[in-house]
């Protein structure tokens, strides 16, 4: 079913998936769905992942998935992050974003572009998943329009002066490292823009306003504040103008994550109804035997397999350090609005069970949501796609 482990596009990529490949993809379907499933409506009714969920996608190598080994990570690829994050969303999309910011965004620009003092410094505690990371991009005035943003850093003497209010900020009240972009100079405008990382108690950075949302209850989603905080030199990440290239790079990666995600939540979906369809009675036989039942289930089975080559693609040029901007924002494209389909379908099939939170359809149709939104919404992704194909 959703599951297939090898597969072949017409552009002649052979994603068969290696055997460790396959032993990592079976060790984060067992944990998801031994470990994290049984705990998913708790952690959306609390809107908390427990912390022991944490630590164990740490011992599992999941936090510091492709961090190299010498730096105390998996060292494993793109595309078996991608594997771990469907199965996790799979079963939790709360648990499974964390993870994905965790290692996409907060540690990819140190991996990228820090120097080896840097790397040495963060990279370890991350990769262990001692140390959580978040990415602090978004501002209550500026979300697809990142270059606009108004957070300040002003030089003084080996420092700089950080002000400004980030917001959306996933991770963003349990990080103790955020990687924090903001603007040295207007009058360049994205030229201008600086990234930095900043840790958790360092005087003038505290933690805002919580979000309530429509899902994925259980991350936390966070303003995080800026007041005359003094973050040294050391911490600028690259150099200073090269922040807004270092945040869409990254956003490339990013969206691959969110991708698996995606595919993991309309995983979900399809097998939560399936289980449903196949069990539920109306007008004297199962639900799974009416055509209108069949052709929803073979819709979602269809999209999810699609989707799913769209992000092993993006995963695996990715792998191949060849551009993927094109095929990450594909990928986001198509999994999200997938997801969105699943999960109301899912809902539907359920029928007056599926509006009910004592089922996980709901959840499921909650969750699917965000994906579309957050890491570049599915406008900027039709932009960015349209852009690429413009190049050609
Ligand atoms: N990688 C590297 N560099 C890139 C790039 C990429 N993918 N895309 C563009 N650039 C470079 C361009 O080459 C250009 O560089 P030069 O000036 O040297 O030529 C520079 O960036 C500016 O490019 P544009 O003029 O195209 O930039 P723009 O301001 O028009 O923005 C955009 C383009 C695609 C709309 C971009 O701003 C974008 O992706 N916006 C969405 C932002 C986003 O995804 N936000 C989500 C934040 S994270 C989140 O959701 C919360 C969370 O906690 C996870």
């Amino acid at each position: 079913m959703a599951t297939t482990t090898t597969t072949e596009t017409a552009a002649g990529f052979d994603l068969s998936l290696t055997a460790e490949q396959e032993l990592v993809q079976r060790t984060a379907r067992d944990f998801a769905r031994e470990k994290v499933l049984p705990r998913a409506a708790e952690i959306d009714e609390q809107k908390k992942i427990p912390r022991e969920l944490i630590d164990e996608m740490a011992r599992l190598g999941f936090m510091g998935i492709d961090v190299p080994e010498q730096y105390g990570g998996s060292g494993l690829d793109s595309l078996t992050y991608v594997l771990v994050v469907e199965e996790i969303n799979r079963a939790c999309a709360s648990t499974g974003v964390v993870l994905c910011t965790h290692v996409s965004l907060a540690i990819e620009p140190i991996l990228r572009w820090g120097s080896d003092a840097q790397k040495e410094k963060w990279l370890p505690p991350l990769a262990r998943g001692e140390s959580i990371g978040c990415f602090a991009l978004s501002e209550p005035a500026s979300g697809s329009d990142a270059a606009a943003m108004r957070t300040s850093a002003r030089r003084d003497g080996d420092a700089w002066l950080l002000n400004g209010t980030k917001n959306f900020i996933t991770n963003g009240a349990i990080a103790d490292v955020a990687i924090v972009f903001a603007q040295t100079d207007a009058s360049l405008k994205h030229k201008g823009i600086a990234a930095f990382v900043v840790e958790k108690g360092t005087k003038g950075f505290s933690v805002g306003k919580l979000e309530k949302k429509l899902g994925i209850r259980g991350s936390d989603t966070a303003q995080l504040v800026f007041q005359e905080c003094r973050v040294p030199d050391a911490n600028l990440i690259g150099s200073v103008g090269e922040g807004f290239k270092i945040a869409l790079s990254t956003l490339d990666g990013g969206r691959v994550g969110i991708a698996a995600q995606a595919v993991g939540i309309a995983r979900a979906c399809l097998e939560d109804a399936l289980a449903y369809a196949k069990e539920r009675e109306a007008f004297g036989k199962k639900i799974s035997e009416f055509q209108a039942i069949q052709w929803k289930l073979a819709d979602m089975a269809t999209e999810i397999d699609a989707a799913r080559l769209l992000t092993w693609k993006a995963a695996t040029l990715k792998d191949r350090r060849e551009p993927f901007i094109l095929e990450a924002a594909e990928a986001k494209l198509f999994a999200s609005d997938v997801a969105v389909k699943a999960g109301r379908e899912c809902v539907q099939i359920f029928g007056g069970y599926g509006y009910l939170t004592d089922f996980p359809a709901e959840r499921h149709y909650r969750d699917a949501k965000i994906t579309e939104i957050y890491e570049g919404t599915s406008e900027i992704m039709k932009l960015v796609i349209a852009e690429e194909v413009l190049k050609q």
